[in-house]
């Protein structure tokens, strides 16, 4: 078999042969194949498309090419979430707790801040002594004793995936439908879960842009897992700004305690709700949405859903004494307001702006040598629909570097102000099962 035979098959539009996949994926895992190949092979997927056997068969390709972890040991429904990369994005922190409430076992795998997107593990190093390196038997102990555990992704998993994802970043093919659906599904399937729940979110701070994309991408990866038997559904939630007030590690620490507290935003607070009300569903604790929903509720509201959370943190060599006592979680030198040039309503928040000013006031790692400050963030204090006045506090910028200077000049282009009031957002918009 030849590469550049396989590349101008789908260069012109044919389907592809499993056996043709798993030669290319297998190929450039191994060095075999070079990266000029595997680019063109990716761009013409990009163009052509794959149908729905051939993503199966790519993802099932992705996943072969490492470990998979074997959660046989625990018992229960294994339930897992993924979401394809927000600004904001601190419901994993809330469906935790959430979930493990009701007795379903969350096993979970989470990554790292991936471009302008933040990620789990990074947030919770933020918290003193946290660990999320666990040993396989300390993570499964704790899965069956609690319900829960989380760490950082096996340095082994899906190892095709972390090589073509770099290529992808740097060859403008990563919001391909086939190239994205296969990435996120081969780690959810690698991970071991029996069902997933996926949220993608849609809008000017996700790859997927328009609802009609996201649909699309939403169906393929509920059809990928159908397909290979993990029952899975997929929910659109709107990233047209970033969810809740908080952005950046501690910060996001904070604003998951005042959900899980009750006392959190409005759009956070029901994208939770709803993720942990499927994961819920999909693992034998509820027969229907409507009352895993309502008894999620009530977990959060008789304080169960913080006490699981500050479990989470205790049994994981954190010190559970932050839920009380935020400011002890790592504070910033600097505290940067900034003020709204005019009056109006706020029209938009660029959401990816966002999140590569947080990413420049050091929230996030430009290469893979940066270190992470912890404390660094933005708080904004108005959401889109908010009326501002003149010289009034939009958001404010936390950081502990002197130069925030490329931070400042990014955040000024993130916040439309207009005279018009708009259209009042909606934060889920569809359901795919
Ligand atoms: N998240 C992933 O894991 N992979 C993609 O391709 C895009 C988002």
């Amino acid at each position: 078999m030849l590469a550049i035979e396989i590349i101008e098959k789908k260069k012109n539009g044919l389907q592809l042969t499993k056996h043709e996949i798993d030669f290319m994926v297998e190929g450039y895992t191994k060095g075999l194949i070079p990266d000029y190949q595997m680019s063109a092979f990716l761009m013409s997927i990009y163009f052509q498309g794959m149908t729905k056997e051939e993503t199966s068969n790519l993802t099932l390709a992705y996943v072969n090419s490492g470990d998979r972890v074997d959660l046989s040991a625990i018992n229960g429904i294994k339930v897992d979430k993924h979401s394809t990369g927000g600004v904001g994005d601190k419901i994993s922190l809330i469906v935790i707790p959430l979930v493990a409430s009701v007795g379903v076992p969350v096993a979970k795998m989470s990554g790292r801040g991936l471009g302008h997107t933040g990620g789990t593990i990074d947030k919770l190093e933020s918290i003193e002594g946290f660990r999320i390196e666990l040993s396989e038997e300390e993570f499964n102990y704790n899965v069956n004793s609690y319900k829960m555990a989380i760490t950082g992704q096996s340095a082994n998993l899906v190892p095709a995936d972390k090589k073509t994802y770099a290529l992808r970043d740097v060859t403008a093919t990563v919001n391909s439908i086939p190239l994205i659906a296969s990435s996120v599904m081969s780690k959810k399937i690698a991970s071991g879960a029996d069902a997933i729940v996926l949220d993608v979110k849609v809008g000017s701070g996700a790859f997927m842009k328009s609802i009609e994309q996201a649909k699309e991408l939403a169906q393929t990866m509920v059809d990928i897992g159908n397909s290979l038997n993990r029952k899975t559904v997929a929910i659109l939630s709107n990233m047209n700004q970033p969810l809740g007030k908080e952005v950046g590690n501690a910060n996001e620490i904070k604003e998951a305690i005042k959900v899980l507290k009750g006392e959190g935003e409005v759009d956070e607070t029901t994208v939770a709700l709803t993720i942990a009300s499927y994961m819920a569903v999909l693992g034998g604790a509820f027969n229907e949405f409507d009352i895993a929903y309502e008894k999620l509720e009530n977990i959060i509201k008789s304080g169960e859903a913080i006490d699981k959370f500050k479990e989470l943190i205790k049994i994981q060599g954190g010190n559970p004494e932050i839920v009380d006592h935020p400011n002890r979680l790592p504070k910033p030198k600097y505290s940067i307001e900034i003020k709204a040039n005019k009056s109006g309503y706020i029209y938009n928040i660029y959401a990816e702006i966002i999140g590569i000013s947080a990413m420049l006031l050091g929230a996030g790692r430009r290469t893979k040598e940066d270190k992470i400050d912890y404390a660094a963030g933005i708080t904004l204090n108005k959401k889109i629909g908010d009326k501002v006045s003149i010289g009034e506090t939009i958001c404010i910028l936390h950081t502990n570097k002197e130069d925030y200077n490329e931070a400042l000049e990014r955040i000024l282009e993130a916040y439309i102000i207009s005279d018009n009031q708009p259209a009042r957002e909606q934060f889920i918009y569809e359901i795919i099962k």
